[in-house]
This record gives structure tokens, sequence and C-alpha cells, in this order.
């Protein structure tokens, strides 16, 4: 299970202070675990088992054989909410399973004249996931893809081949029954970036060959701790407090970092959770990624020496899952105080390094992670989802909603002459 820490040399939150704030939202998480009436419509992923159950997971192991004994590869057409999570997991783990090609989240005639010449020469399925069936990029996505697969396959092939997860009652549905697509449900309770546990993100995740019961398992195990543990004993609830507390002092910016570039993709997972659920009604706290040790190279200046904006939110991976070791050549190359060592010793010293550098700064979480894996990737993707929801609710917003999203797209549709 996970385990979180702090280091902040100036202590600017006491445990004393830290407890004192989960006490008073145990009343925040009563609420969340026990499901608010107002929120009726956004809680289906509570319950891990409500869309990612037996009966569910069968179904999609089903559609994902089909899908791997007939393709070289699946174009997942999603946005936001609709790939992060799958692309996620799917770009950390995936190793030998069919290639996952991502379409529907760019309008960039580039990016999308790239995409179809990938699959160029490949055999292949499309999985079209949109919620609202009305967002511009998963739309005309998936249009250029009906074109390239008509030109490539007969009409009865093409059908075969293409997938739709969307609502209940939609355009989505209702084209695929008139087109014999394969219709497959995108929660109608769930919100895109809260959809892990469902086709949304199992689905693809599945044809990548990834362990989805392992994921649901990690999961499960997540939301049964997280919905019995008290107020003081609430790892969800200590998080959320605590980068309330963080935010109240002054800091507008959480960055979430590692050393593991296989995190690369879950941090815009991460950053869509936050930024979505928590920017609204001028509040919010600003979320942020990066990527050691690179970034120590970029904004590493910035965060040891300007403007105190942020608080630093560590993923520490703790299981040694790879070993290299790196010889001497006899070259003199001034690196020999690295021979012998692994390079897994090499990247935990510069993590040891960059904590104590950066907390004499500013306050830094390490939230300690036992291994990369998909069932740890289960843990995490309820971890944060239960914390967003309780730490959306300290804040006063409704974590569930986006209604800034639909501003731009007033003016992009009027532009387009919709
Ligand atoms: O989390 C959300 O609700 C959003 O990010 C949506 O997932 C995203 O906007 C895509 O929406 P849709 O699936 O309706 O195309």
């Amino acid at each position: 299970m996970l385990n979180m820490t702090v280091r902040d040399a100036a202590h600017r939150v006491t445990e004393e202070m830290l407890l004192r704030a989960m006490r008073e939202a145990a009343p925040v998480l009563q609420r969340v675990q026990a499901g608010e009436e107002k929120y009726a419509d956004s809680q289906g992923w509570m319950d891990v088992d409500r869309w990612a159950g037996e009966k569910w997971l069968d179904q999609i192991e089903r559609i994902a054989a089909q899908v791997k004994a007939t393709c070289d590869a699946f174009v997942l057409i999603g946005v936001g909410g609709s790939n992060n999570a799958a692309r996620s997991v799917i770009e950390a783990l995936a190793e030998d399973g069919v290639e996952i090609i991502y379409a529907g989240n760019t309008l960039s005639p580039h990016a999308l004249k790239k995409m179809l010449r990938s699959l160029e020469g490949k055999e292949y399925a499309i999985d079209c996931i949109a919620k609202n069936f009305e967002t511009l990029e998963p739309g005309s996505s998936f249009r250029i893809l009906r074109e390239a697969m008509a030109k490539k396959y007969s009409p009865e092939e093409a059908a075969r081949r293409t997938i739709c997860t969307g609502t209940y009652g939609s355009s989505l549905e209702a084209l695929c029954q008139r087109e014999g697509y394969t219709f497959v449900p995108f929660p109608t309770d769930v919100g895109g970036r809260y959809s892990a546990f469902s086709f949304v993100g199992l689905l693809p995740m599945a044809v990548a060959g990834i362990d989805i019961r392992g994921l649901v398992q990690g999961g499960r195990d997540m939301a049964k701790l997280l919905h019995e543990a008290d107020a003081e004993s609430n790892l969800a609830l200590r998080y959320a407090a605590l980068r309330n507390l963080y935010h109240r002092q002054g800091y507008a910016l959480e960055m979430l970092a590692s050393f593991e570039p296989q995190f690369r993709w879950f941090y815009k997972w991460w950053v869509q959770l936050f930024a979505e659920s928590e920017g609204k009604d001028g509040k919010g706290i600003f979320p942020v990624a990066a990527e050691y040790s690179e970034e120590l190279h970029a904004v590493g200046q910035y965060l040891q020496d300007g403007a105190p904006l942020m608080f630093e939110t560590f993923l520490d991976v703790k299981a040694s899952t790879e070993s290299l070791i790196i010889h001497s050549d006899g070259k003199a190359d001034h690196f020999d105080y690295l021979n012998g060592k692994d390079f897994w010793d090499i990247n935990r010293a510069a993590f040891e390094a960059t904590v104590t550098a950066h907390s004499a700064k500013m306050p830094c979480v390490l939230l300690e992670v036992e291994a990369i894996d998909a069932y740890h990737f289960g843990q995490l993707f309820y971890f944060f989802q239960f914390a967003c929801a309780l730490s959306g609710e300290i804040l006063g917003i409704n974590p569930f909603d986006q209604p800034g999203v639909e501003a731009y797209k007033g003016w992009m549709f009027k532009a387009l002459g919709k």
C-alpha cells in the first residue's frame, strides 16, 4: 500500500496542524465515503466493481482477444479523460501486445497525417471513446479513420473492426446500431477523468496486454482501505488536507515528480484530474509535473532559486525492478567514481539529493509506491481520484464538473459554423 511522508526543513505544516485539519475534515470524509446525493451522476467510480466487476472484465477480455487475433494495431480515439488513464498504463507497461496508436486528441493535420501513415500496412481496429459525442477532436478523428478504413476494408469488415465506447442513449450508440459497430458502455455516472476502471480505460489496456485484473484488484484494495479508514488514519484525507494547508499558506502550484520516466503519461492523467476537478470558482492548486532527472536541468534552477510558488509531491518507487551496472572501459573520462555501481542506486542517490535540496526551499511530500506494475497503477488511480474528491470538497468546489471547458468551445463552434 502507499505510504506518505513529508520533508520540509521549515516545518510549515507540523504533524499537529495536519491532524487537526484531518479531524476538522472528518465530515467531508464521511460525506465522500457515503456518496453524496448531489453528485449521484458522477460517483459510479467509487465502487470499482460497478463498471469493472467480473461481468465487465469477461466482456472486455473477450473483445480484446478478438482484436488481438486480427490486428497489429489498435487506434484509441479519445481526448482528456477518454484516453489519459489507458495511455498512462500502456506507455508505462505494455511490452509486446498490439501496438496502440492515439487519435482524437489533436486537430493538427500534421499529427493526424502522421497517425494515418503509422497505420499503413497494418491490420487494425479502432475504438472511438466519447462520453459526449460532440467533442471536436474525437469526432473528427473518427471520421478520417472511417474514411481510411473504407479504403482498406469491405463495409462489413470495417464495421467488425469498429468499436465505440459511448453512453447509452447517445447519438454514438445510434450510429453504432445503424452501422453495425460494436457498442460498449461509457459509464453514465462517471466523468472521463474518473473512468480508469471501466471500458474506457480497461479495453485499450487489455488489447495492449496489460494485466487488467491486477489493476482492478489494486483499485479495489485501495477503495477498501480508503472507505474503511477514519479521518485520523485515512491516507487520502491526509494528502488532501495537507495540500490544502499548503495552498492556504500561499503555495499556488503542486508539482508531481519522480525519477521514473515510466510515469511520463501518468503525469498527464494526474494533471488533468486535479486541474479539471479543482480549477474553478477562482480557486484551485495548479497541477504541474516534472520528469526527473531530466527536468533538474531545466526547471531545477527555478525550483531551487526562483519564486516560492509550489510544493512538490514525489512518487517514490521502492522496489528495484531493474539493475544495470556501469563498468569502467579503462578510458580516462573522470567518471570512475561510478565504477561497479548500479543505475538503480545512482538514480536513488539523485532522488535523495534532490529531496534534500528542494526541501530546504519548499515542502516535499513523498508518496511511496511499492512497485510500478498494473496492481499499483490501480492503487494510484483510486487513491488520487478519492483524494481529489476530498480535496475538492475541502476547497469548496464541485470536483466532478468542468464548466470552464465550455467557454472556448462556443467561440470555436461559432468560427466553424456549427
Ligand atoms: O474528464 C472529463 O470529463 C473530460 O476530460 C472529458 O473526458 C473530455 O473532455 C472528453 O470528453 P468526451 O469523452 O465527451 O469527448
